[in-house]
C-alpha cells in the first residue's frame, strides 16, 4: 500500500496557494442586499410587517441573524424607506434610506448606492461581485439554504435563486371557477435569496426603470428580461415570505422551536 508522508500533503498544499495567489483572479465576493422598505399592506399589522414581533424580536432581526450567520457574506445592507421611523436596535449593518415605491425600485436603488460607494470603495461592492438579495419578510431563512445557494452558484456564468417545485397540482381561474388544469412538472415557486452579479443585476433593472420596472417582481424576472437563464436552486417550504395575518402564527411556531 501507498502511503502519502504528511509533510508532502503539506507542501502540496502551500504550492496550491502560491498557484492560487499568483495565477487565479481574486475571487469574486459575496454581499447581501435585504429590501426592507415595504409597507406590508396585506398583514394587517398596525406598523410595517418587517417590524412586527415575533418569537422575542422584530421580524427583520431574525433575518439579518440567518444573513449574519454565513462566513462568506461580506457584508449585509439594509434597504428601508426614506421615512421610515424605525428604532434600530444597535447593529452593525449597514442601512441605506434609499426604499423605492415598488421591491424592484428598492433594489435598484440600492444597488446605485453600493455601486456608487464601490467606485470610490474598493472595500465596496464592484459590479463583478455577487449580491444576494433577501426579502426582510422571509425571516426563516437558514444558514444552510444561503449556503446551498451560493455553493450552486458561484461558478455560474449567471447566478440563480432559491425556488420550490410545485407541489400541487395547478389551477387557472376565470370568476372564481377552474377554467383549466396546468401541467406543473415545469414550474417553480420563486423565493430568495436571489444571487446574480451586481453589475449583471443593476443593467438589468435599469433597463426597465424607465418603464417603472413594469412586470418585475423578482431579480430573476430582471435578469430574464435582459435575455439570461437563471439558475433553480431547490429551496425549503419553511423559508416562506410573510404577507397574510395568519403567517405569523406559523413563522412564531417554527422560529421557536428552532431555539
Ligand atoms: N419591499 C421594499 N420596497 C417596497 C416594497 C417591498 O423594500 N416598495 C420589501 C418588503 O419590505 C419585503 C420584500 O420587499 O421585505 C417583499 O415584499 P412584500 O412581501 O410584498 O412586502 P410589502 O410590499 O411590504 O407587503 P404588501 O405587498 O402586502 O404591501
Ligand atoms: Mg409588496
Amino acid at each position: 500500500m501507498n502511503h502519502t508522508d504528511p509533510s508532502d500533503l503539506s507542501d502540496l498544499f502551500a504550492s496550491a496557494k502560491l498557484q492560487d495567489a499568483e495565477s487565479e483572479k481574486p475571487l469574486p465576493r459575496c454581499f447581501a442586499l435585504v429590501p426592507c422598505a415595504g409597507s406590508g399592506s396585506r398583514a394587517g399589522t398596525p406598523m410595517p410587517k418587517q417590524y412586527q414581533q415575533i418569537a422575542g424580536k422584530s421580524m427583520v432581526m431574525h433575518t439579518l441573524a440567518a444573513l449574519q450567520s454565513v462566513d462568506r457574506l461580506e457584508n449585509i445592507v439594509v434597504v428601508v424607506s426614506p421615512n421610515d421611523a424605525h428604532v434600530w436596535p444597535e447593529s452593525n449593518v449597514q442601512r441605506l434610506q434609499c426604499g423605492g415605491a415598488t421591491r424592484a425600485e428598492s433594489v435598484f436603488n440600492g444597488l446605485t448606492e453600493l455601486l456608487a460607494i464601490g467606485v470610490k470603495d474598493p472595500e465596496g461592492v464592484q459590479a463583478t461581485d455577487w449580491i444576494l438579495v433577501h426579502d426582510a419578510a422571509r425571516c426563516l431563512i437558514s444558514e444552510f439554504e444561503i449556503n446551498r445557494l451560493i455553493d450552486a452558484c458561484i461558478d455560474d456564468e449567471v447566478g440563480g435563486l432559491l425556488a420550490l417545485p410545485m407541489p400541487d397540482t395547478l389551477k387557472a381561474a376565470v370568476n372564481g371557477r377552474v377554467s383549466e388544469t396546468l401541467p406543473r412538472h415545469d414550474k417553480w415557486l420563486a423565493q430568495t435569496p436571489q444571487m446574480f452579479r451586481a453589475g449583471a443585476l443593476h443593467a438589468a433593472l435599469q433597463a426597465k426603470a424607465l418603464d417603472n420596472f413594469e412586470g418585475i417582481t423578482d431579480e430573476a424576472s430582471a435578469m430574464e428580461m435582459a435575455g439570461f437563464a437563471p439558475k433553480l436552486v431547490v429551496g425549503s417550504p419553511h423559508n416562506f415570505k410573510v404577507t397574510y395575518p395568519s403567517d405569523f402564527a406559523l413563522a412564531e411556531d417554527l422560529l421557536g422551536s428552532r431555539k
